[in-house]
């Protein structure tokens, strides 16, 4: 039997793109499935469809990650509601174009608390449980610029924090993986979402080759996949993801850096 089934997860950013998707695929295993951001309309389409359409219980929770107290909250929500979650999907995140030096500090507050802190802070929180329990996976939505080195403006700050949260990953699985508790940071590349139009892109999906281009359902498929089967670092398998991954190996990062800041600054 699937380690999903009938179990309850607790998923970030499932108002969009991937964390909307993984919610739509793990519905099949008759879960019931926390679902929090902060687009509530979003949420309510998301737990009509997957209610209509499978056995899941979708549970919604507006909160905005960029307020320090809400992983506290929503801790605490699932504690009060007896919702014991298994499988934590930490997925909220979103890009920024603008230039660092003149980033507004209260906009870097927040960017900080969505992408990285949130993220710590639930893994804290759920992870002791199911060290109790001796059972658990957690899935963390990283991204290959925390493999490749990407850029040094605010794309490359971006991958700085998804390349610690690929360290997280490995440091958290050397201590807690003998709790038979699996967490898998997942790697994708270019991915048709609503990201582009948060971080401030001009550039259209529609400029990307399509060869390169993955969808937000595949992504989701994969990377819970991963997950189950216990992987650690996951790249998703398309898109050139690998090959870019594997030629950035011989090409200098000095080099790599100018070339993708190059990039980013071209779809500014
Ligand atoms: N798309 C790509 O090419 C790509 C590639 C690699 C990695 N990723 C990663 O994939 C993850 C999901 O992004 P996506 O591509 O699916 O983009 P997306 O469609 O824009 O989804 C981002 C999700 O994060 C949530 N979020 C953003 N700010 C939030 C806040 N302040 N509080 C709570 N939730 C917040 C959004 O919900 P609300 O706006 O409703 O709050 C939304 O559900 C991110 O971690 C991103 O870094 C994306």
């Amino acid at each position: 039997m699937n380690y999903l089934e009938n179990k309850t997860a607790l998923v970030t950013g499932a108002s969009s793109g991937i964390g909307y998707e993984i919610v739509k695929y793990i519905s099949k295993f008759n879960m019931k499935i926390i679902v929090t951001a902060r687009r509530e309309n979003n949420l309510n389409q998301l737990k009509k469809e997957v209610e209509n359409n499978s056995n899941s219980e979708v549970i919604i929770l507006v909160k905005d990650l960029a307020t320090p107290e809400s992983p506290q909250e929503i801790y605490d929500f699932c504690l009060s509601n007896n919702l014991q979650v298994d499988f934590l999907v930490n997925n909220a995140g979103y890009g920024f174009t603008s230039d660092f030096d003149t980033y507004d500090l209260n906009k870097l507050d927040d960017f900080m608390n969505v992408l990285l802190n949130s993220l710590v802070k639930l893994t804290r929180l759920f992870l002791k449980d199911m060290k109790e329990r001796k059972s658990g996976k957690i899935l963390q939505v990283s991204s290959i610029a925390g493999i490749i080195p990407s850029g040094s403006g605010a794309i490359g700050i971006y991958g700085n924090i998804k390349n610690f949260i690929n360290e997280f990953t490995i440091t958290l699985n050397s201590t807690y993986k003998k709790f038979n508790i699996d967490i898998c940071a997942l790697c994708p590349g270019f991915t048709e979402t609503g990201f582009n139009e948060r971080a401030g892109f001009n550039m259209q999906y529609s400029d990307v080759p399509s060869p390169f281009l993955m969808s937000a359902k595949d992504v989701a498929i994969q990377g819970v996949n991963a997950c189950l089967s216990g992987k650690e670092i996951f790249v998703v398998k398309g898109g050139f993801n690998r090959t870019m991954i594997f030629i950035s190996k011989f090409i200098p990062n000095k080099i790599l850096r100018l070339a993708f800041g190059k990039l980013v600054d071209s779809g500014k």
